[in-house]
């Protein structure tokens, strides 16, 4: 007999802007991602205007600030609630935090981030403009999951696209986060599917 089909519970992370978590709330709720509702959005920054748009789409929001407190402590209040809600998959989109290795060990193996550049080149803050800073022809965005490593966990998807000539950072960053947007649901929907099938670590 099949198992019946389990909707797993997402958490998106957001620090800014939400393009990311917009384009992972739009997939879900238009069946793009079968497995999966976003449960919760969380912010560490309560400016931060992806929160508008995912109240905007109906999804609970928390904003967690880390206010003087350590890492840890910070973290232990994300996981607390993320538990309190039984989230299953949590999403870094522009989560502009190191998770302590408490969350990581967590969530082990249940923990996705998007970062613009072909990984393994170009991990850390300004992956577009180290790009454009080597001369790379090439540039892109990987999915992959998070572990202690600075965006080095194992890759789950890349999309690359070309870097013109005269690009610049923000011309370079819109053709990524094109790509971006469509990659980060598409991998996200894949993970529960084989999650689903009963072929990955810990959902
Ligand atoms: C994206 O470029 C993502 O790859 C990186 O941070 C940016 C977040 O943009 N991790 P947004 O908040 O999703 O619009």
């Amino acid at each position: 007999m099949t198992p019946a089909a389990r909707t797993f519970r997402l958490a998106i992370l957001i620090s800014g802007r939400g393009s990311n978590m917009a384009a992972l709330i739009d997939a879900a709720q238009s069946g793009k991602i079968p497995q999966g509702e976003v449960a919760l959005v969380i912010s560490d920054q309560p400016s931060a205007p992806g929160l508008q748009k995912a109240y905007e789409c109906g999804i609970e929001t928390l904003v967690i600030e880390r206010r003087g407190r350590s890492r840890e402590e910070h973290d232990q209040e994300v996981t607390a609630a993320l538990r309190a809600r039984q989230v299953d998959l949590v999403c870094l989109a522009g989560y502009m935090r190191i998770l302590s290795s408490q969350f990581i060990e967590a969530y082990r193996g249940r923990i996705l981030n998007i970062h613009p550049s072909l990984l393994p080149s170009f991990p850390g803050l300004e992956a577009q403009r180290q790009a454009l800073d080597h001369g790379a022809k090439t540039a892109g965005c990987t999915v992959h999951l998070v572990d202690e490593t600075l965006d080095g966990g194992p890759i789950i998807a890349q999309r690359s696209v070309p870097v013109l000539e005269g690009d610049t950072v923000e011309t370079l960053s819109q053709r990524i986060l094109e790509q971006e947007h469509e990659l980060y649901p598409a991998a996200v929907a894949s993970v529960l599917a084989r999650a689903q099938s009963g072929q990955a670590v810990n959902l």
